[in-house]
């Protein structure tokens, strides 16, 4: 078995579409949202439907540490439950270290990504996800899926 990812690297999001660059601003603006005392690390994330409408959301962190949450997974519970039906399209994720540095882009947790490919399989469409920093580097996969080959499902 061969497994083959594609990811198309931009030094800049500004190479971004007009679309997904608006995307981007909205992720990085979430960044001030972060609630991380305990790490210091801020993850902004955001998502484009269907529809166009756009969420974003950020990591939610807690004094009982593993209640925390991932910026992504907000951001996919808050397009689930105010957008209900309507799939997803892009996601955009940046973040900013305990020292501000957000010079590579951060490649989501394991449990996001089984977030991910969760919703994915409910829309049964492709998301595009863009992993960005502030003013650096950008990678993106058409298929978030790729993040996480031969994934759990209840369906055998
Ligand atoms: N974090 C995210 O929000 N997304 C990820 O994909 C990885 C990690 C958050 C969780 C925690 O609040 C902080 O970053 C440090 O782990």
């Amino acid at each position: 078995m061969n497994i083959n990812i594609k990811i198309t690297e931009y030094s800049s999001h500004k190479e971004l579409s007009s679309k997904d660059q608006e995307l981007v601003a909205i992720a990085i603006s979430q960044l001030k949202t972060s609630h991380s005392p305990y790490s210091n690390f801020s993850v902004g994330a955001s998502v484009r439907l269907e529809n166009d409408v756009i969420w974003g959301g950020s990591n939610q962190e807690n004094s009982s540490y593993p209640v925390g949450i991932c910026a992504e997974r907000v951001v996919l519970s808050i397009a689930s439950t105010q957008s209900k039906g309507h799939a997803v399209n892009t996601m955009v994720v940046v973040y900013t270290d305990p020292k501000g540095n957000h010079d590579s882009p951060l490649a989501p947790c394991g449990m996001c990504r089984q977030a991910i490919r969760e919703q994915t399989l409910r829309q049964k469409k492709a998301m595009k996800i863009i992993l960005t920093t502030k003013h650096g580097k950008t990678l993106i996969l058409n298929n978030a899926d790729d993040l996480l080959p031969l994934s759990f499902t209840l369906d055998k």
